[in-house]
């Protein structure tokens, strides 16, 4: 292809623009001709020759259209985010995720929440998918029937428009799922590949016998190995089996069909013009099948994810990408853009190591492994950002590397065993109320979902009612929030977790929910809870209030920007982690006692960083070594610690 956008493509551009100011116009051109390289680059690679030019004009197309659509407001927002494109790797962003009926009923009932979010100090909100789904079970949404409207009990499309602009006025970008590699079985285009639509079929990975599925499934490995297990699923009215990987009804759809790339530009382009300004790549890791591998990771996944990129800043610049791809940490850095694709593909993604290793320090009150596994992750673009998190609406996964594991003298599978033991609660000493999640007899695996409450021992602690471990437990849940409020990135809490909510112990009532306990950590928000926050001394206050703080302290921390480089450093005691954040108006070094016990820091390596004496940002109170020369460090404690 051209390296410039040839006339025909122009053209089809143009037939879309004639309603716009020349300026407008003009402004469009200069972004085609901007990102173009990225979008033919990205097309080619997956779609080579004709039906790759094709689809470029036929995109090129949508985005003009979608761009002459666009809100005056969004249009200004892309203007501003163009002018800052840093935006979303500031430390004043803090992000909230939630089940918009179970956060506040509804997409209104959302937007009267909007004061609660601002209290909490939050500017990113994540509403699961809340677009139209299946009866009954349905993955929390993601089994989506119709991308162009909204659930039903939920609202509708002019409900999200006004919703995500209130959120907008109020500093908040509203986050939603872009479910791009199923839909469900009820999708108009799974329905009409089994009334025996061919063009639909082709949508689809259909297999007519089990010779390709058997050939895949020797190297495929299990998402749901307990209640959807095995990769395909025969369908009678197919006649065939079709490609099913995480449950029967969600039907994988094939990424090699130029088509489908089309129809999930036009329904991004579209979502981005009702105001969506982030869009989570859900399961995105598995958009792209080859014989022999995993099926995960594969290369043209980011050639995909290249050109969606390219077209969005064509049309909407106001809007970034974060892969939701939960992998080992050497495949997780090329979604942040390496190599040919290096910040073209998405800006943000989960930091799933940092999860797993906050849980792993706080049951086995030891850092080596968290050290060992953190301080040797790939470097990540600078114009990037992690998004870390305590846990969210899936289970916990024990992504402990075995040769991390083994570099610090344990045994991999033995420690991933005991974190299962220690947040089942059935290891000795630990009051942890986790459920396990998909046991698989195959490998030992047992993933475990909890709410953070629940998980760090203050559900328990509250029902023996037993102060000395209530406070402990909200140390613990503040420790662990202000590890992912310092990483850099964006720190998102999961609706509940900011007032310690527990378990909810009606998880199995709902239809379609007993048989997925990953339902126990996505409880209502409590309307008693919520207004115990404001009640001085209650468990809810002192979290709430912790949370607030940490968003308020790092706001005004420039070292915490998601660009400033993170590194972990090794330490002499294995209670105590420390991540410095070094920044040219001076560092930010936070250290982490992950112990039952005071702990020391050497306080020759404070007078190395510049920081004797300093300031604890956090607690705003002066530290300084003590007579031994070791400062010490109280248990269950982070410090913020910058030079004065
Ligand atoms: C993602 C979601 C998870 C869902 C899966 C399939 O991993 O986080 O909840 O089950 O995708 O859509």
């Amino acid at each position: 292809m051209p390296e410039r956008p040839p006339s025909v493509v122009l053209a089809a551009a143009d037939r879309h623009l004639t309603a716009v100011q020349p300026m407008r116009r003009e402004l469009f051109m200069a972004r085609l001709e901007r990102w173009w390289p990225d979008l033919v680059a990205g097309v080619q690679t997956v779609y080579p020759g004709e039906p790759g030019e094709q689809l470029v004009a036929r995109l090129v197309g949508a985005a003009a259209a979608a761009f002459a659509d666009r809100d005056p407001e969004l249009a200004h927002l892309d203007l501003v985010r163009t002018l800052d494109p840093q935006w979303f790797q500031s430390p004043t962003m803090v992000g909230y995720a939630a089940y918009a009926e179970r956060f506040a009923g509804d997409l209104r009932g959302v937007a009267a929440q909007v004061d609660y979010l601002r209290e909490l100090g939050v500017t990113y909100l994540h509403l699961m998918p809340l677009l139209a789904t299946r009866e009954g079970d349905n993955d929390g949404g993601y089994a989506v029937t119709d991308y162009r409207t909204v659930r039903p009990d939920l609202g509708t499309m002019t409900d999200l428009r006004a919703l995500a602009r209130t959120l907008r006025a109020h500093g908040i970008s509203l986050v939603l799922d872009l479910v791009l590699n199923h839909v469900a079985r009820e999708h108009a285009w799974a329905v009409a590949a089994r009334a025996g639509d061919e063009r639909r079929r082709a949508y689809f990975h259909v297999f007519a016998d089990r010779t390709e599925p058997d050939r895949f499934e020797e190297t495929l490995p299990e998402v749901f190995p307990d209640f959807a297990p095995g990769s395909f699923t025969w369908d009678d009215e197919l006649s065939g089996w079709v490609w099913t990987t995480f449950n029967s009804w969600q039907w994988d759809v094939n990424w090699a069909n130029p088509e489908v790339f089309a129809e999930y530009a036009e329904v991004l382009l579209g979502l981005a013009n009702e105001g969506v300004e982030v869009f989570r790549l859900d399961a995105i890791a598995f958009l792209w099948k080859r014989p022999g591998t995993m099926c995960q990771n594969e290369p043209e996944v980011h050639a995909i994810t290249q050109a969606l990129r390219a077209l969005t800043r064509i049309a909407c610049p106001a809007v970034v990408f974060k892969a939701e791809a939960i992998v080992a940490p050497g495949d997780l850095v090329h979604y942040l853009g390496t190599g040919a694709h290096y910040g073209k593909v998405s800006d943000l993604a989960y930091h799933n190591s940092v999860m797993v290793q906050i849980w792993s320090m706080l049951a086995a009150q030891d850092v080596r492994l968290a050290e060992r596994a953190l301080a040797t992750l790939p470097a990540t673009p600078s114009t990037t950002a992690w998004i870390t998190y305590v846990r969210c609406h899936d289970d916990i996964g024990w992504a402990i590397d075995d040769g991390d594991a083994a570099a610090v003298g344990l045994s991999g599978f033995a420690h991933r065993a005991f974190l299962s033991d220690w947040y089942s609660g059935t290891f000795p000493g630990s009051t942890a109320r986790g459920l396990v999640f998909q046991e698989n007899p195959a490998t030992g695996d047992r993933r475990i979902s909890g709410t953070a409450a629940s998980l760090v021992g203050l559900e328990h602690a509250r029902e023996v009612d037993d102060a000395q471990a209530v406070a402990a437990g909200i140390d613990r849940l503040l420790l662990a929030h202000a590890v992912t409020f310092g990483w850099g990135g964006i720190p998102v809490v999961w609706s509940g977790d900011e007032l310690a909510q527990p378990n909810d112990p009606a998880w199995a009532d709902e239809p379609g929910h007993a048989g997925d306990n990953r339902w126990a950590h996505r409880p209502r928000l409590d309307r008693g809870s919520m207004a115990r926050r404001h009640v001085d001394g209650t468990v809810e206050c002192r979290v709430f209030e912790g949370l607030q703080r940490l968003a308020r302290v790092r706001a005004a921390l420039p070292q915490l920007h998601a660009a400033t480089p993170v590194q972990v450093l090794a330490t002499e005691d294995p209670g105590v982690l420390a991540v410095l954040r070094a920044h040219p108006l001076g560092p930010l070094l936070m250290l982490v006692n992950v112990t039952w016990s005071w702990r020391p820091f050497a306080g020759w390596r404070l007078r190395e960083l510049g920081l004797v004496p300093a300031h604890d940002a956090l607690a705003d109170f002066q530290v300084a070594p003590a007579d031994d020369d070791n400062l010490w460090l109280p248990p269950l404690t982070v410090r913020w610690l910058v030079g004065n």
